[in-house]
């Protein structure tokens, strides 16, 4: 039987959509399972989506809609966009389903009957971003999140409440991590957590009775379940029977990505739940790995920056493998790391385009014109040959040490020097010379060795790259990799192609952008806008922009109503087409309590729900006035969140001052249309 391997992903809330964060420990889980599929394992993978807790509860308020009908439409937003990817995952998990549900009722039984939760009442701050509790010294000056600066103050909470013994497993837990290091990785957020634990652990609130969107506790449904007791359940709860047995420890290895942002409530939280419901150390996961978190071209990714930077767009333009290939080679898997555009399309042409793709067609080009286009007979091979080997087999070894240490950028920088010692071979053992001399036997021998070395780079490439590495194959010839479970299909040495089988060049296998292409490419790739307008809580949301951003002249209802005389700045096609108008019609509109110019209004826009949009009209307008109208709104603009959780998802235009404003519309236009 072939060995079991686990790996999961945090579950995303679905507040968010899929960005270039979440992505990121996506395709490294995805790349991680695919590393051990290909070694013969039996290789499964999970992700999904958190989808209870006040965080979520707001959330659709704040859109006009209710829980259900949000967590539906952004969970499937999820679980389309990471096919896109080349992400494959065997089994999708959503906090809302009956499967889940049952498994978390049942582990708070256990743990209640074990004694390990108990009634009380607690005080304390809160930040819904962070869905946790936080003491004084966890803030900032203002009691402000430090996670979560954009948000204002936290709130102070204070409820009847169930507690978790947390406190209880302070010694066991250190226990644990002096015992199995390799439990939290990488070693310095190791040391983080050890030292927050050394620091005392406070009984944690695990209930509250504030909000109804969760799972209720069992007997007391007025109690609902803090979201945290509920999401890291999700690792196990999607196991069945035969599946726990298999994949969870001891005998299968379960392996928890995580960003370094929810350590915390990986390697304290959840083994001290599992612990407590009985679970012994054996049964615990194998590990739990922190990695960091990204930047984009130097900037914070803010809300706005993040849907700015569409993984999906990336994918699109450059192809899944490109985007995977940079994100986990360009930065060091544990470590921070900037995602940078423009490194993005150098990389490209660098290690794709002029080293692996380049190492290909020389070779192929020299295959069609010297050997008929056949896979050419090995003579014996001499000392460049055997170097070359060695290399192949060595750096081969030491890839496959840096996937089984979660380094997947060790693993591909050991891949390529492959080829570039391949591509160094071609230039010493020089086969343009045996062409001239005749020599066939020789060239034979070294056009051979570049094909062996090239379905040896296919294979190690799969991980991260499936479609290219089926591309290569396809190009030497042969059919992409098919696994079988209980084989090992990771090479171990470069082995040589059967002679005579034909080769099958297609042209480039990365073609490379020149000077023009790579600055079109990333005029088009960079985001340039980010929030022309400032949210009204300012303490993060540090603006974004790249290049400069145009001067914003529309007499936005939402701004403080300027004159409309400023000169716009002129744009490109592109630049217009990227702003999303749409028809909308107003299907409620109410003042907002002590804001004298704004009014809340949710707009059809022919979406599943309706949008909330909050706008400076109300010195020209009453509220029933708007009820019916159609309005053109900008429905692509950044959020814009006026404090106490008031957020407008949207713009509508009009032209005026304040207390005189027309309203744009477009008549007879179902909700939904595009202006263009
Ligand atoms: O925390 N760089 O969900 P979430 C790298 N529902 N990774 C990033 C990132 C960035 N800038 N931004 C986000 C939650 N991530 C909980 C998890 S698990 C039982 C419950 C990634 O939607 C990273 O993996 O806020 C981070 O840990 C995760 O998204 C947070 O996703
Ligand atoms: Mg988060």
């Amino acid at each position: 039987m072939s060995r079991p391997f686990y790996v999961t992903t945090p579950i995303y809330y679905v507040n968010d959509v899929p960005h270039l964060g979440s992505a990121y420990t996506t395709i490294a889980a995805d790349a991680l399972r695919r590393f051990h599929a290909l070694r013969g394992e039996d290789a499964r993978m999970l992700t999904g989506t958190d989808e209870h807790g006040l965080k979520i509860e707001r959330e659709a308020k704040e859109r006009g809609t209710t829980p259900t009908a949000l967590v539906d439409d952004v969970s499937a937003k999820f679980r389309e966009a990471w096919p896109h990817l080349g992400i494959e995952a065997d089994d999708f998990v959503r906090t809302t389903e009956p499967r889940h549900k049952a498994f978390v009722q049942d582990l708070w039984t256990t743990i209640e009957k074990n004694g390990d939760l108990y009634e009380g009442a607690y005080e304390d701050w809160y930040c819904v971003g962070c869905e946790s509790y936080k003491t004084e010294k966890d803030l900032l000056p203002g009691n402000v999140c430090p996670l979560h600066p954009n948000k204002g103050a936290v709130e102070r909470l204070k409820e009847q409440t169930y507690f978790f013994r947390l406190s209880k497993y302070e010694k066991k837990l250190l226990e644990l991590y002096a015992k199995r290091p390799g439990f939290i990785e990488p070693a310095s957020r190791r040391n983080e957590v050890i030292s927050f634990v050394e620091g005392g652990l406070r009984d944690l609130s695990v209930s509250r009775t504030s909000f109804s969107w969760g799972i209720p506790v069992p007997g007391r449904p007025e109690h609902i379940m803090f979201v945290w007791f509920d999401a890291l359940a999700n690792y196990r709860s999607v196991l069945g029977h035969g599946e726990l047995t298999r994949y969870w420890p001891p005998k299968g290895k379960a392996i928890h990505l995580v960003g370094k942002d929810i350590l915390r409530q990986h390697a304290v939280y959840w083994p001290a739940f599992l612990l407590a419901a009985g679970y012994g150390e054996e049964a615990l996961p194998t590990q739990v790995y922190a990695h960091g978190f990204l930047t984009v071209d130097g900037q914070k990714m803010s809300k706005s920056l993040r849907n700015a930077v569409d993984p999906l767009r990336l994918a699109r333009e450059l192809g899944s493998d490109v985007l995977r290939y940079h994100l986990l080679r360009a930065i060091a898997f544990g470590q921070d790391g900037d995602f940078e555009h423009a490194a993005l399309l150098e990389r490209y042409n660098a290690d794709l385009g002029k080293n692996l793709g380049n190492l290909l067609s020389r070779t192929l080009g020299l295959c069609a014109k010297n050997t008929g286009g056949l896979v050419p007979a090995r003579g014996e091979l001499g000392p460049l040959e055997i170097e070359l080997e060695t290399v192949a087999r060595e750096k081969s070894r030491e890839s496959a040490e840096a996937w089984e240490a979660i380094a997947p950028h060790r693993a591909l920088e050991a891949t390529w020097e492959i080829s570039s010692a391949a591509n160094t071979y071609v230039d010493r053992a020089a086969p343009w010379a045996e062409v001239k001399k005749g020599d066939t036997a020789r060239l034979g021998t070294i056009l051979g060795t570049l094909l062996a070395v090239l379905e040896t780079i296919s294979r190690m490439i799969w991980p991260v790259m499936p479609t290219k590495s089926a591309e290569l194959r396809q190009q030497l010839g042969l059919a992409p990799l098919t696994l079988a479970q209980g084989t090992d299909h990771w090479p171990a040495a470069a082995t040589a192609l059967p002679v005579g089988h034909p080769l099958a060049p297609t042209g480039s296998l990365f073609p490379t952008y020149d000077k023009d292409a790579t600055k079109a490419l990333l005029e088009k790739l960079v985001p340039k806008v980010v929030t022309a307008q400032q949210p009204t809580d300012t303490a993060t949301t540090t603006t974004t922009t790249t290049t400069a951003t145009p001067p914003t002249t529309t007499t936005a209802t939402t701004t403080t109503t300027t004159t409309a005389t400023t000169t716009p700045v002129e744009i490109t096609y592109d630049q217009f087409s990227a702003v999303d108008l749409r028809v909308g019609i107003v299907l409620t509109c109410e003042k907002v309590p002590k804001k004298d110019k704004l009014l809340k209004l949710s707009v059809d826009l022919g979406e599943a729900a309706p949008r909330q949009i909050v706008a400076g009209l109300a010195l020209t307008f009453q509220p029933e006035q708007l009820v019916g109208r159609r309005v053109v709104v900008v429905a692509n603009l950044a959020p814009r969140d006026f404090g106490k959780g008031l957020v407008s998802h949207g713009m509508l235009l009009a032209t005026g001052p304040s207390e005189a404003l027309t309203l744009a519309t477009a008549a007879d236009v179902a909700p939904g249309a595009r202006l263009k």
